[in-house]
């Protein structure tokens, strides 16, 4: 194995001890001959380790002394506010059911897009894989794809399943445009206007439109800040409530971050098989977690009984423009593939054949395995820059994966008047009335913590900070 790769790995272990808490702010790091010693490497591997992780802003060298794991500069406040559960309803949000106008504004500093810098992205690679099939074979890459999607394709998202001990048939796979497009099949293939659809609060607003959309009503369990998916209050609104469906964000919330754990997906599943719900799984996110150990899909509890459909994508770690996701059907493969074909015949074929391509003859594990690291680094980064220059008693979410910062403003703060005062001086960001289904959350506010790190980002983040100080003041 090259020195090289061995060296990222180390910090990359490391990295994810800190995260997890195992190694703690102020803590010594093992010694240098330890860490050899222990992890058999050399001795330049373990230093070439170290000096990464501080030029990530994770340790730091003491003389004489050795290494530290390094304190955030200044800190925050710790916990968010536990949210509510309400009886089952429509949507409610005016906010929701309008076209989200910043969301394709590209004049101004995205903090409100909740995916990659491009430069974090191996978009070159992408691009090469792009030209390279559409020159070989124009006429195929111009034609329309099969409605399933193109196997090669298919045959890939099955082994990188497979990477994380959950079996997939390639012939269960069906190409879709983004897991939204994914999503939405699997909501209509189960539901029909009017049923109940368990949801978490907060959500991904998308949920919430693809659910208003189809006419169906919400009953919504909370995503506990830091734990996820309550999964003890989840089965106990099955047991009082009629419901179709769950559409879950279990690995990495959009907005919280929050990871559910194994023993509550363990325990939504089974709720849910007991109650006949159709479980509906949203996992973009279950890639990137910081410490690169994939958490599982909950389709791995649900005992090969086809109960759960997952669905997944591309769009974060390839491509979001590709509009390239999956739904691995479960025993609703047939009725989904219908679906998709009588809505839009097939997935776009050239974005297909590109990122076929592109994960054939390219290293996507490194590709994703810089991804994850740049987000952890940046999590860290802007909880810094927030804890510095914001107002005091702002709370920010601790993420271990994905790029979502979940920020609670102290009141009387409103969310919608950050965001339109930072608008104002083309800064993106979101405000957290969104993430709800009855415009809760009206002190909050959602950013991305994908951009890469620069001074104009950090300067973004120092001017929200102090219009966030003057209209409190
Ligand atoms: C939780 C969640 N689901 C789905 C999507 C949309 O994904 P795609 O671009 O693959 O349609 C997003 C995008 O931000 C998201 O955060």
């Amino acid at each position: 194995m090259p020195e090289t790769l061995l060296y990222e790995r180390l910090a990359e272990r490391l990295r994810g001890q800190i995260q997890r808490g195992v190694l703690r702010a102020g803590e010594r790091m093992p010694s240098l001959r330890r860490l050899g010693r222990e992890q058999r490497v050399s001795l330049a591997t373990a230093v070439e380790a170290y000096l990464h992780l501080e030029r990530e802003g994770l340790v730091e060298a003491r003389p004489r002394s050795g290494y530290y794991v390094r304190a955030p500069h200044a800190s925050l406040p710790r916990g968010l506010t536990p949210a509510r559960t309400r009886a089952p309803q429509p949507i409610r949000n005016p906010a929701l059911l309008g076209v989200l106008d910043v969301l394709g504004r590209k004049d101004v500093l995205p903090f409100h897009a909740a995916t990659p810098s491009l430069e974090l992205l191996p978009s070159a690679a992408l691009a090469t894989a792009t030209t390279r099939v559409l020159r070989r074979d124009p006429g195929v890459a111009l034609s329309y794809a099969v409605p399933q999607g193109i196997a090669e394709l298919r045959q890939r998202i099955a082994q990188r399943y497979a990477q994380c001990a959950v079996d997939v048939d390639p012939d269960e796979i069906i190409i879709t445009a983004g897991a939204m497009e994914a999503i939405t099949l699997a909501l209509r293939t189960v539901t029909k206007p009017g049923d109940i659809v368990l949801l978490e609060t907060p959500t991904y607003y998308g949920l919430l439109q693809a659910v208003a959309a189809l006419g169906l009503r919400v009953i919504e369990v909370p995503n506990r800040a830091g734990a996820g998916i309550d999964a003890a209050c989840a089965a106990e609104l099955l047991d009082r409530h009629s419901v179709r469906a769950a559409v879950l964000v279990p690995n990495f919330n959009n907005p919280s971050g929050s990871l559910t754990s194994d023993v509550d997906k363990r325990a939504l599943v089974a709720a849910c098989t007991a109650h006949d719900v159709v479980v509906i799984e949203d996992d973009l996110y279950g890639e990137l977690a910081y410490s690169g150990e994939r958490p599982a899909p909950l389709r791995r509890f649900d005992g090969g009984r086809g109960h759960v459909i997952t669905c997944g994508s591309f769009s974060k770690m390839l491509a979001p423009g590709f509009r390239v996701g999956w739904v691995l059907g479960g025993r609703w493969a047939t009725e989904l593939l219908r679906a998709k074909c009588f809505s839009t015949v097939a997935t776009a074929t050239l974005p297909q054949l590109a990122i076929a391509e592109y994960l054939s003859r390219h290293d996507f594990d490194r590709a994703l395995r810089r991804l994850r690291r740049e987000l952890a680094t940046n999590a860290q980064r802007y909880r810094e820059a927030i804890a510095h220059h914001w107002p005091e008693g702002t709370r920010v979410s601790e993420p271990t994966g994905g790029m979502a910062l979940w920020l609670e403003l102290p009141a009387p703060l409103e969310g919608q008047a950050l965001f339109e005062a930072a608008l104002a001086r083309g800064i993106g960001t979101l405000p957290g009335h969104l993430f709800s289904n009855r415009g809760d959350y009206r002190h909050h506010l959602r950013l991305s913590c994908g951009l890469k790190w620069d001074a104009p980002v950090e300067a973004g983040l120092r001017t929200v900070g102090s219009l966030a100080q003057r209209l409190l003041a």
